[in-house]
């Protein structure tokens, strides 16, 4: 994906990176290694492929990557060229990896974070959500939705600190939504005399 229909307040369409204006940008993660973050592109896929291979957990729930090879590689395939992906890059591979769906539903795209193992509880999830976010709303999105393990409470703290709420009852899996747009709040009536 390198563009999409974006909206701007008069409701004219128009094409542009989806990403514009927010990447590419640089961080040192809290062990002091310098993380490019910037949009996936086509030479980052044997990177990212050797990065799910080697990822755990894998699973079948919660949008983990599936433990079946030919079934992993054809969600890779499916996240790459359908989805709007951002990658952390350290030394040329990448160490995370966000995906926002903004095909299928791009009012309310879905939400998935990866980071690599050795690089977690560095700040790097914390920082790809952070643009994440800020490429939604410039995007025109109205909302975000994650779903994620209770157990995962790393995961939750994540996406608490960029603004997410749970949504629903307490169940093994929770529904999580990011709303980036004020709720309309009813005109306030005149008072009577
Ligand atoms: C969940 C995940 C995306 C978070 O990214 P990360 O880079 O590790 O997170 P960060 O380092 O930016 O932030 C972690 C925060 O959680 C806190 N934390 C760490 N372990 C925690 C725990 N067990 N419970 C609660 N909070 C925890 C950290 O202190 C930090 O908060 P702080 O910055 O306020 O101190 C990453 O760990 C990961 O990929 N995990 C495996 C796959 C996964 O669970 N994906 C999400 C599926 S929905």
């Amino acid at each position: 994906m390198t563009g999409f229909e974006v909206h701007d307040e008069m409701g004219c369409a128009g094409q542009k990176e989806w990403w514009s204006g927010t990447l590419p940008t640089q961080i040192h993660d809290k062990q002091g290694r310098l993380i490019h973050v910037r949009a996936y592109e086509d030479k980052d896929f044997e990177g990212l492929k050797e990065m799910y291979d080697t990822f755990e957990p894998k699973g079948l729930e919660s949008g983990l990557p599936p433990p079946d090879d030919q079934v992993r590689l054809r969600w890779l395939h499916y996240m790459i060229s359908d989805l709007g992906n951002i990658l952390a890059i350290h030394k040329n591979q990448p160490v995370g990896h966000t995906a926002l769906d903004l095909s299928c539903t791009p009012s309310c795209p879905e939400y998935l974070i990866f980071i690599r193992k050795g690089f977690r509880d560095c700040g790097i999830g914390t920082t790809l959500s952070t643009a994440m976010k800020a490429i939604a709303k410039q995007s025109g999105c109205e909302k975000v939705v994650v779903t994620v393990r209770a157990a995962n409470t790393r995961a939750i703290r994540v996406f608490e600190k960029v603004g997410f709420v749970l949504r629903g009852g307490i169940d093994r899996d929770r529904d999580m939504e990011l709303c980036l747009r004020p709720r309309r709040t009813t005109r306030p009536r005149a008072c009577k005399k």
